[in-house]
């Protein structure tokens, strides 16, 4: 079943039996060094290998990857480029994202920016129509909407950098698949007929995922020659192969004639950049996270900071949701206002994470009442979904991956560049298209998030490690806007001890400032925390869905288990968001 915790929890489940013992009493002995391991980032070794991802064909292709060597960044590479095929709603070589890497040789944690970039003829207000106001259709379904992809470069890095095999070794998977095809699913089925139209658009997206220009039945074998082929050249040439000479030509070439705006230039200039993860501390925890251009890291550490300044175990569970409401009405309120790419605009990340700014901001906190977002001062934010991907890695000597990959909206724009089988993205809507008007996700933003050429647009990714005493958390999801506020409902629920099945698995709330109002799940709240929020003076809306799709690996130090389990909302069949 796609998207399902089989997907993410075969390899663990496979191997865990026959180490079970073992692992205990290796825990066992190695008690006394956990906290030494926590704190110094000297990694104990997990176990077993574990893999959660959004569709059980990729996270084969990650087993079989680590089973030829690999280490969990060869097998990231095989994960990445196996759901570009088996998952092309939610990432692919057209698209970018941000993967946070851990190396346990010697503690490393870096975060490598594959965001895609602005082309050089991009304008703040080609987005804009005659009256000044943004055009949705051409922000989001228009060649014009693709920026320069990243993922690539990024696998490429990943394999030269940090992996233990070929580029092409660990491509091989995807390229399997790409030619010998998968079958049809729910959630892919889903996302073919909310795309239908922007599908039959595009002759070759048409032709692949398409029967006679209609969805396809479930079970249905989607065969893609064009993108085998892509993969195969970026295999055999590897970066330069896609980023410069014919397939670069045929790529920017196809955009042009579909009326967009690449160049030969853009190609050639795009790298995937190396950057410094946001690093924070709660309860005694060490959080790892996406730095800019992806906000996800500094909202959450800045969360954690003012949730910090709350005993929130001695809390009613209304007050307790109240206060993780109002940490997270603040946060996005930052995000709007401060957050771009860091190559462009200062981000103050230092003010931000540091917890004397969370005592400012605790302090417009009352635990009676909620703060109106209005009475907060500047611009603001709202969103939702589960085009997108996560997946999480964890090896046998302890490397950790945690990447969210993304091409924005189901299929990025639905276009798909002739001859290559690349969907392009449309994460050019992730800019600020006008200021403070709202993009897919009800996101707005300002200046500091405005295009410009050779910028990268501000991403809602959270990709995170959180390492405590207990052991590592290996997580991230898509979801849009709301992806922040579900990571760090993650890592509040990891720290109470909570195993990775219900960390994934429950209900969820969310605020973003703007809209004014708490999203939350069925089931999220009790009837009793229900009225106690509204007499707060919270609007409650029930979501008629459940958004998010994430994926967690959790290594418990004190019980030696590796667990990874996939959101059943990802598996519950049909669309989740
Ligand atoms: O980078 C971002 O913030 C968005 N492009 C992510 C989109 C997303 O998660 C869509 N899925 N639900």
């Amino acid at each position: 079943m796609p998207g399902d915790g089989a997907g993410g929890l075969t390899r663990a489940l496979r191997i865990a039996a026959a180490r079970l013992l073992f692992v205990t009493l290796v825990a066992m002995a190695a008690a006394p060094a956990y906290a030494v391991a926590a704190a110094s980032s000297v990694a104990l070794r997990p176990a077993h290998a574990a893999i959660a991802s959004a569709h059980p064909m990729a996270t084969a292709a990650g087993e079989e990857i680590l089973g030829a060597g690999g280490n969990a960044f060869d097998a990231a590479v095989a994960v990445a480029a196996a759901l570009t095929v088996v998952e092309p709603t939610g990432s692919g070589l057209g698209g970018g994202g941000f993967l946070l890497l851990h190396r346990a040789r010697d503690g490393q944690d870096v975060m490598i920016d594959a965001r895609e970039m602005a082309p050089a003829a991009a304008t703040r207000d080609m987005f804009l129509d005659a009256a000044g106001e943004p055009d949705r259709q051409r922000a989001t379904a228009s060649a014009l909407a693709a920026g320069i992809p990243g993922e690539p470069a990024a696998l490429a890095l990943l394999a030269s950098k940090y992996g233990r095999l070929p580029l092409a070794r660990s491509l091989a998977p995807a390229i399997r698949l790409a030619r010998g095809g998968f079958p049809v699913y729910a959630r892919l089925q889903g996302g073919i007929r909310l795309k239908l139209g922007e599908l039959r658009r595009s002759p070759d997206a048409a032709r692949i995922f398409l029967v006679k220009g209609e969805v396809p039945a479930l079970g249905q074998l989607i065969r893609q020659p064009e993108l085998a082929h892509t993969l195969e050249l970026l295999a055999s040439g590897g970066p330069r192969a896609f980023y410069e000479g014919p397939l670069a030509k045929k790529l920017v070439a196809g955009v042009r004639r579909m009326g967009g705006i690449w160049s030969e230039a853009d190609f050639a200039a795009y790298r995937a950049i190396e950057r410094q993860p946001v690093v924070g501390e709660y309860r005694g925890a060490r959080i790892v996270s996406a730095s800019p251009p992806a906000s996800g890291g500094i909202a959450l550490v800045d969360a954690l900071n003012i949730l910090a300044g709350f005993d929130l175990a001695s809390l009613d569970s209304a007050t307790r949701k109240h206060a993780i409401i109002e940490a997270m009405r603040r946060v996005h309120r930052d995000r709007a206002v401060w957050l771009g790419d860091p190559d462009f605009v200062p981000v103050p990340v230092a003010r931000l994470t540091s917890p004397c700014y969370a005592d400012g901001q605790r302090s417009s906190i009352r635990l009676d009442r909620a703060t109106p977002s209005a009475a907060l001062p500047g611009v603001a934010l709202a969103g939702a979904g589960t085009q997108t991907t996560h997946f999480s890695i964890l090896d046998d000597e302890g490397n950790r991956v945690a990447a969210t990959l993304t091409l924005n909206l189901w299929f990025g724009t639905g276009l798909m560049v002739p001859g290559t089988g690349v969907f392009l993205n449309n994460q050019m809507d992730d800019f600020a298209i006008k200021a403070g008007a709202p993009n897919a996700y009800q996101l707005v933003g300002g200046e500091a998030n405005a295009i410009t050429p050779g910028k990268r647009m501000l991403s809602s990714s959270t990709p995170t490690f959180v390492e405590s005493r207990r052991g590592v958390l290996i997580v991230g999801s898509p979801g849009g806007s709301y992806i922040i506020g579900m990571v760090l409902l993650a890592t509040l629920d990891f720290l109470d001890g909570r195993s990775a099945a219900e960390i994934v698995s429950s209900p969820r709330f969310h605020h973003q400032y703007l809209p004014d109002v708490v999203q939350y799940e069925p089931g999220a709240f009790s009837d009793t925390e229900r009225r106690t929020l509204a007499a707060y003076g919270h609007e409650l809306h029930e979501s008629s869905r459940r958004w998010g799709n994430m994926q967690a690996v959790v290594w418990d130090y004190t019980s030696g288990a590796v667990e990874a389990a996939s959101d059943p909302r990802g598996a519950a069949g049909g669309i989740s968001y």
